[in-house]
Parts: structure tokens; sequence; C-alpha cells
């Protein structure tokens, strides 16, 4: 089957790869943070305990070009939807890029409509709509002329760790620091320093992805109510996953009591407490050796620093110590002092920003 995963827009590159990593599936790029890929129901089971670095999959249903509005409807009334679905309530989002003379709420609607009607005929029931909380969830892309219907098949999102207790001001979202570990090639044997660490999110990434430990271990996916998937068969998967206990060699340092306090408690709920320690320093004096440094640097934005002057004292330090690779998150890229080697430029809520990666 066909299936879609979402991720970090402008990361799909690093989403794809772990994905061949995990399953052995080729994955290329749907749109702009989804990629596409060919895989069996115990792949979505692998990829459901496994992923570090997607939010969502979901399962291809309808595809086709679509001239106006009505085309919606008949490529999701022709599609098998009808077999995919069980008897429960489901809701569709839409969304929409490019131009026409319809809006997304409009293609979620005609998707809406050709799913009752289809359900119907085939089976006599009218199934129930539920747009706030639908047991089943479709999605609707129409980009340009390419429409793509799926079903969501995760639920709720694979990036939000139960490990995250304690919130930083700025954190990274889990899923953007395991992949800004893979851009940084880390592997478990590597020195890794995160030196302005805050909730420490990449350090307990690190260390979690080192352990080979699941990321939502507490996950209850969408797919266990729909045809086709067994639910026990994949918690016994889950369950089933070993874990490895490497020695590892990682420091979150950070300048600010608050934020090590912070660390320290996601660390011990994410249960890596011997995967690093965390440490008071300061980022623009304190000297750094490591294979990666791999951080995700302050913006700026509410704490008022002085962002060229702290940026160019950490460069400093980096040129003086013995660092393998610099992979740095950073909406003012202009501000470090450095010729990037490679850079990824992804939005980050609603600013833009730029992973930076730097090899001296
Ligand atoms: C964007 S936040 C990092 C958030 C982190 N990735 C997380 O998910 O929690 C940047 C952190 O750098 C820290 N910081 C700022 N200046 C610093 C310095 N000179 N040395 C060390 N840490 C610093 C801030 O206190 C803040 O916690």
């Amino acid at each position: 089957m066909k299936l879609l995963a979402t991720t970090n827009g402008g990361l799909e590159a690093i989403a794809a790869a772990e994905v061949r990593d995990l399953v052995g599936c080729e994955a290329s790029v749907h749109h702009r943070g989804v990629v596409e890929f060919d895989a069996d129901v115990e792949d979505v089971y692998a990829l459901h305990y496994r992923s570090r670095t997607l939010h969502r999959l979901m399962a291809v249903v309808a595809e086709g070009t679509v001239t106006e509005l009505e085309d919606v409807y008949a490529l999701t009334a022709r599609s098998p939807i009808a077999e995919r679905l069980p008897e429960t309530d489901f809701g569709v989002v839409g969304t929409r890029h490019g131009s026409h003379d319809f809006t997304s709420v409009d293609v979620a609607e005609r998707v809406g409509q050709a799913t009752i009607d289809a359900y119907r005929d085939a089976t006599g029931t009218r199934l129930p709509v539920d747009l706030d909380d639908p047991t089943v969830r479709l999605e609707a892309y129409l980009y340009d002329d390419r429409f793509t219907l799926a079903v969501d098949l995760t639920g709720d999102s694979l990036h939000k760790r139960p490990h995250r207790i304690c919130e930083h001001d700025a954190p990274v979202r889990a899923t953007l620091a395991c992949s800004m570990l893979r851009i940084a090639e880390w592997t478990p044997d590597d020195r890794l320093v995160d030196p302005m660490a805050g909730s420490a999110t990449i350090p307990i990434e690190a260390a979690l992805a080192a352990r080979r430990a699941i990321p939502r271990p507490d996950l209850d996916p969408a797919f266990e109510v729909l045809p086709g998937y067994d639910g026990d068969r994949f918690r016994g998967c889950r369950e089933e996953h070993t874990e490895r206990s490497p020695t590892l060699d990682i420091e979150a340092r950070e300048k600010r009591k608050r934020w090590r306090n912070c660390a320290r408690v996601n660390r011990g709920a994410a249960g890596v407490e011997n995967g690093f320690d965390v440490v008071s320093a300061d980022a623009r004096e304190a000297s750094i050796d490591a294979d990666c440094v791999v951080s995700n640097l302050p913006f700026g934005i509410r704490t008022g620093t002085d962002l060229r002057e702290l940026y160019g004292a950490f460069v400093d330090r980096l040129r003086e110590g013995d660092v393998g690779r610099l992979v740095a998150l950073t909406t003012k890229p202009e501000l470090l002092p450095l010729e990037p080697t490679d850079r990824y430029d992804i939005p980050y809520g609603r600013l833009d920003a730029t992973i930076v990666v730097w090899k001296p």
C-alpha cells in the first residue's frame, strides 16, 4: 500500500533516510513536510514504535488529477474508501495549495459527502461525521491539480514525547532534534555536546536513540480501529522490541539554573539519568571538544540577548577547540561568523529558521 508520512518541513530527505534505515522502503517527497512510499502493515507497526523523525503516517486511498471540485467527489466515490473505514464517525481535514475557485473547506466537504455516499452504497449505513474529535480522520490534500486522499493511521502526533514534563520557553521539537542528530551523522560512539541545551531535548533524544528506546511507548495508534490492522499484534511487536545500554559521552551545557533543573527533570522522566551530564557553562567562554556539537541556538526574540556577540564568541570557542561538526538551528544564520558546509531552510512556527551545518 502507499503511505504518506509527515515530518518537519524542509527535512523530508532526513525522514526518508530514516524510513529506509528502519523498514527498507524508498521514500520520496510528496509535498513540503510529507513523504510518500510503498510499505506493508508490518512496516506501519515498526514505524509507529521506532520512528524518531516522523509525525504521522497515513494510508493513501485515492489519488488523481483534479480540474474542478466535482472531480474530488468522483475520485473519492470511485476509491475503495468504504472498505478502508470501520462503522464509526469520521472527519475530513482539507489542505489546498495553488489557484482554485474553491476553498480547502469545499474540498473537505466533497470528500465527506462522497465518503458517506460510497459507504452507504456498500453497506446501507450512513456514517456519522465528527469534525471536532473524529475516531477516523481523513486527510485530503489538493496541491495544484494533484489530489490525494489518505486515512490517518497515527492519531496523536509521534513528536509529542511523554517525558517532556518541564517545558522550556523555546523548546525544539523532539523530531527536529532527532533530524539534527541525523544531519550531524552522530553515532553513540561520538562525543556530543549541546552547549546551549535548555531543557536538553537534543541530549535526551540522542540518549534515547542510542538505547533504541521507543519514542512514544504510550501511543494508542489510530489504525487500531481500521480494517486490516491488528492492534494486539502491534503491541506485541512493541513489547518485544529490545533496547541497548551503550556507554555514552554526551554533555548538556546551559547557562541558566532554571533550565538545567528542567533538563534534569526531563532526563529523569525519559529514564536516561545515566545518559549524560547537565553542567553549568557559558557558551561564550567554555572550551569545547566534541565529535558533534548539535544545538538549538537562542533566537534572542524574548531574551534581548546580543546575538552577534554570543554567536561570535561561541564560534571562536569552536575554532579554538577540537570539533568534528556543528549542526545549529537558528533564525539568524547570518550572525554566525562561519561559512556553512550545508544548510536546511525550514519553517519554524511563524519564523523562518535555518539548520546550519559546519565542518571546521
Ligand atoms: C533555544 S534555547 C534551547 C532550547 C532547547 N533546545 C530545548 O528544547 O529545551 C537556547 C538556550 O540557550 C541558553 N543560553 C543562552 N545564552 C547562553 C550562553 N551564553 N551559554 C549557555 N547557554 C546559553 C538559554 O538559556 C536557552 O536555554
